[in-house]
């Protein structure tokens, strides 16, 4: 099973949807071989594998550089790549186009946008050449200037009605499925109830029809802020430091090369060299 379909099956099963953001060959080879439903190419790369403070640098060119290498990687699996702030704000024929290269240059499956009634004509049109289109609301990294920081989002009864209007709006136009970040987890299990695709929640509660979070944070490869809602299962980060300080050890202390990793030649060879 692969492409955006299993979300819908998922949900049809009542059956969690598992996603995990993924930047890289390799991490994708090992997520081809997972139990993960839906991979993310997020712009939160700009954060986790290009060290900026947000998203905000994130280019087109960045995702589709990163989208191609997890294609690769991850041949069976669902993919959607993030639209980076500033390529559906434009305009809708901008945010079409931008959408139709990312589809196009990396192969992925469907396109996620942050947003609500906002960006619906970006939405329609890009839904109109059949790209799957995945929305994102809540806590919206690509707003965070407006939010004043990474802030939970729909704690009072204006915003939390924005939510629910802008969800049933993106609904309308055609999205295959949401992220919502950052909200109270009784306003998602609300927004769920009212809502026939397929939620993903990040920081949203147990009750959203399925999870995402960042590779990095899962697995300990991240060095700045840790949001509440991560929880860690691996400490990678602490094995590639044994490992690189012990690689220095050994080179230091001449164990590293050892004749396992060494090329022979015959003695002959370098005797008449030698002699030359
Ligand atoms: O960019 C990203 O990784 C995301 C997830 C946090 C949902 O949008």
């Amino acid at each position: 099973m692969s492409g955006i379909s299993i979300f819908a099956e998922k949900k049809a099963k009542n059956e969690k949807i598992t996603m995990l953001t993924c930047y890289d060959y390799a991490t994708a080879c090992v997520f081809n071989r997972s139990n993960i439903d839906a991979i993310l190419i997020g712009d939160s790369l700009g954060m986790v594998y290009q060290g900026n403070s947000s998203t905000l640098p994130v280019t087109v060119d960045d995702i589709i550089y990163h989208a191609r290498a997890v294609k690769r990687g991850a041949t069976d699996k669902c993919i959607v790549a993030d639209m980076p702030f500033m390529s559906y704000h434009v305009s809708a024929e901008d945010a079409v186009r931008n959408a139709g290269r990312i589809i196009k240059e990396s192969g992925v499956d469907a396109v996620k946008i942050e947003g609500g009634i906002e960006i619906l004509d970006a939405i329609k049109a890009i839904i109109a050449p059949k790209i799957p289109v995945m929305g994102h609301l809540g806590l919206t990294p690509q707003s965070i200037n407006v939010f004043g920081g990474f802030k939970v989002q729909g704690k009072d009864l204006d915003s939390a009605r924005n939510l629910i209007r802008d969800a049933l709006a993106l609904q309308d136009a055609g999205v295959f499925a949401f992220t919502f970040e950052g909200i109270p987890a009784k306003l998602m299990t609300l927004i769920q109830s009212k809502l026939s695709v397929p939620s993903i929640g990040i920081g949203a509660g147990v009750d959203s029809d399925g999870q995402v979070l960042v590779i990095n944070d899962i697995i300990g490869m991240c060095d700045n802020m840790r949001p509440k809602f991560v929880k860690q299962y691996a400490d990678v980060g602490s094995i590639i430091l044994n490992a690189v300080n012990s690689y220095c050890d050994e080179v230091r202390a001449k164990t590293f090369p050892a004749a396992e990793h060494t090329f022979k030649i015959n003695d002959e060879v370098i005797e008449a060299l030698k002699n030359e």
